[in-house]
């Protein structure tokens, strides 16, 4: 018999971009500059300026002594994940280069994309949970991610325990210490604190220093923490850098941006994403080549575009405030608590541009209102470039038991705006006049 060819002395190097400028003038390059080019150089392309997309489901590799390398790093047997290119459920040229940029804007080691927001929340919790364990969330959370802890991790014996967005450094420790106990007595152990902040649709934001200093006092060894910072990410808000170890996405709102595709990302330091690249490789779930380029595309804006929408809510939410037909907003530019505000300083870099706005009366009033907006499509989703209104109580939040809705704040009487970068004179003669039919 003879030995087999050893795999670990035969690699074939994979021909990588050029090494790349990161900083110029001392300084680094900031995120915008690095999305026009980062980790693709057309050299590797027949000098195609833009990264072409790469539809293929396989990828030939130089040897077997490479296949069987790239293997080894694909079922974990070598550390470190996949050397080369394989196979598409794993990865891909168009996937590799997104999730560079992604990274990019989080300051994170790592990030992996998938085909939705909820198949990036989905399988990073099914990455961290076994049975017996307990997650710790925030409220209020968005109606799938809810649903899918209480209804579907439930059936394999995961449980849950949750607090309201705002919550005291005091009650956040109270949660944890109760999830800690409840896990003791299953058997299991806290796998993972899982934060929306901003909460969809009310705007509460969560504490995420006092949620670290929580965990790292109560849980002798840490568990994730991870925060779905679609409302406010990239642009507006850094988790990992308030003590977030795992920042996700769903990619179809600011990132995407243009209402014209669906995907998601998570992002993290290396040793966070290793549990979830594995069964992302296992499930698949790995956003295609095409969606991956479109992403590519907008990442190109997404500052621009954010900025934009940005300055028309804040003067969108000027004319609202004082509208007689208006009770009260849900703006990050116009927080009343001070609790909140005190988060809001701390974590954010902008309020945003999407927010709730609380109408005199209930549903028929809301109802008028949606109705009668002809610039403002009534439609949900958030973060593109057209602006959206909703009715998160019959619409995205419907499944939410309505005690719990009544208690996260999401009456009858609240529609959801994502604004978009119109002109914003245009907006407000458009919301003034179906205010006035309300
Ligand atoms: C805050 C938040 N997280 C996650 C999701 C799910 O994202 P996707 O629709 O891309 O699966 C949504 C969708 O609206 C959302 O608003």
């Amino acid at each position: 018999m003879t030995d087999a060819i050893d795999a670990t002395d035969t690699p074939t190097p994979r021909r990588k971009p050029k090494p790349e400028r990161t900083e110029i003038a001392g300084r680094p390059l900031k995120p915008s500059t690095l999305m026009m080019g980062h980790g693709y150089d057309p050299e590797l392309s027949e000098g195609s300026l833009k990264a072409p997309i790469f539809l293929t489901s396989t990828f030939a590799f130089p040897s077997a002594a490479d296949g069987k390398r790239h293997f080894e790093g694909i079922t974990g047997k070598r550390p470190g994940g996949a050397e080369g290119l394989v196979y598409s459920r794993f990865n891909g040229p168009n996937q590799e280069i997104l999730e560079d940029r992604l990274a990019i804007w989080d300051g994170a080691e790592d990030a992996l994309t998938f085909s939705s927001g909820m198949t990036a929340i989905c399988i990073l919790m099914m990455a961290y949970v076994s049975q017996g364990d307990v997650i710790v969330h925030s409220g209020p959370l968005y109606a799938a991610s809810e649903g899918f802890v209480a209804k579907v991790l439930a059936k394999f014996g995961v449980t849950y325990v949750d607090f309201p967005a705002g919550a005291s450094p005091e009650e956040i420790e109270e949660v944890i210490e109760k999830a800690k106990c409840q896990a003791g007595e299953n058997g299991g152990q806290v796998a993972m604190i899982y934060l929306e902040s901003p909460g969809n649709p009310t705007n509460a934001l969560v504490d995420i220093e006092a949620v670290k200093a929580a965990r790292d006092k109560v849980l002798g060894k840490p568990c994730p923490i991870a925060i779905d910072n679609t409302f406010l990410g990239p642009l507006w808000q850094r988790p990992l850098d308030h003590g977030a170890d795992i920042v996700a996405y769903s990619l179809t709102k600011y990132v995407g941006g243009h209402s014209d595709l669906v995907a998601g990302s998570i992002a993290g330091a290396k040793k966070w994403m290793d549990p979830v690249r594995a069964l992302r490789n296992t499930m698949g779930g790995i956003v295609d080549p095409n969606t991956a380029w479109m992403l590519l595309r907008s990442l190109e804006t997404v500052e621009l575009r954010m900025q934009r929408a940005g300055e028309n809510a804040a003067k969108v939410c000027a004319f609202l405030k004082d509208h007689p037909k208006v009770e009260g907003l849900g703006y990050l530019g116009m927080i009343e608590d001070e609790r909140q505000q005190d988060i809001y300083d701390r974590h954010c870099l902008g309020a945003g541009s999407t927010f709730s706005v609380f109408l005199k009366g209930g549903e028929a009033e809301c109802f008028r209102f949606l109705d009668n907006l002809t610039i403002a499509k009534l439609a949900v989703s958030l973060g593109g470039t057209e602006t959206l209104a909703s009715h998160p109580a019959s619409m995205t939040h419907l499944s939410v038991p309505h005690a719990r809705r009544q208690m996260l704040g999401i009456s009858d009487s609240l529609v959801r705006i994502s604004i978009g970068i119109e002109d914003a004179d245009d907006l407000i003669a458009d919301f003034e006049q179906a205010l006035e039919k309300v």
